[in-house]
């Protein structure tokens, strides 16, 4: 087996993680603007863009989205841009076999503007820990959208803040399945569930 050192990778591939300690201080517009236009950068089947954003970062629709997190998700309390990432499936391909391309190519287009944040000195942590009903209500999303992930945003805070569990995480190493239990050469391993 061939071992990569993390060096070997797009640096902000390698910088990218879901941290917790995120101030409360600012983004430039511009900056926002550029992370944004990455994430319209994405490829998409048949070019059909199904991703639909909304940089939630006045009030009171910040204190609203907020309102919405998790208990788990308290830490993204002092972020001062949580993004919302809709799509519905009609926006995308939709192959007679029951492939649905909206929600692939929305998280393709989310992880574009995950990477930039991280050139920007940002952290953008992605969760699902959201009650979805209030989001949409706070947000004005139409029904038949589906609201997959918010993406919390901010500049590196103090850890301090964090309960005990989410301070140790932060400076963990990658906890990731071996790339032999995901990643098969040529044909199916019956081994791999
Ligand atoms: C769709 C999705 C939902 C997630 N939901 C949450 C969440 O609600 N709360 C949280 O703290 N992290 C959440 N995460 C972050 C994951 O826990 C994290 O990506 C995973 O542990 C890998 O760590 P890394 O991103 O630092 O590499 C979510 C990530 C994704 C992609």
């Amino acid at each position: 087996m061939i071992i990569f050192a993390m060096t070997d990778f797009i640096p902000e591939i390698e910088k990218r993680k879901s941290k917790r300690a995120i101030s409360n201080k600012n983004i430039p517009p511009e900056v926002i603007g550029r992370i944004m236009t990455t994430a319209t950068l994405a490829p998409s089947c048949f070019n059909n863009q199904p991703w639909r954003f909304i940089v939630v970062h006045e009030e009171p629709f910040l204190k609203n989205v907020k309102a919405a997190l998790s208990t788990g998700n308290y830490w993204a309390r002092p972020a001062p841009v949580i993004i919302v990432s809709c799509t519905k499936s009609d926006l995308d391909c939709l192959p007679p076999d029951g492939r649905e391309y909206a929600y692939f190519d929305t998280g393709l287009a989310a992880e574009n503007c995950m990477l930039q944040a991280v050139k920007e000195g940002l952290i953008a942590h992605p969760i699902a820990g959201f009650n979805q009903a209030d989001v949409k209500k706070a947000l004005s999303v139409p029904e038949e959208y589906t609201v997959i992930t918010l993406i919390v945003m901010g500049y590196p805070g103090d850890p301090s803040v964090l309960n005990e569990k989410h301070r140790q995480a932060e400076d963990a190493g990658r906890d990731r399945l071996p790339l032999d239990q995901v990643v098969m050469y040529d044909k199916w391993d019956s081994n791999i569930p």
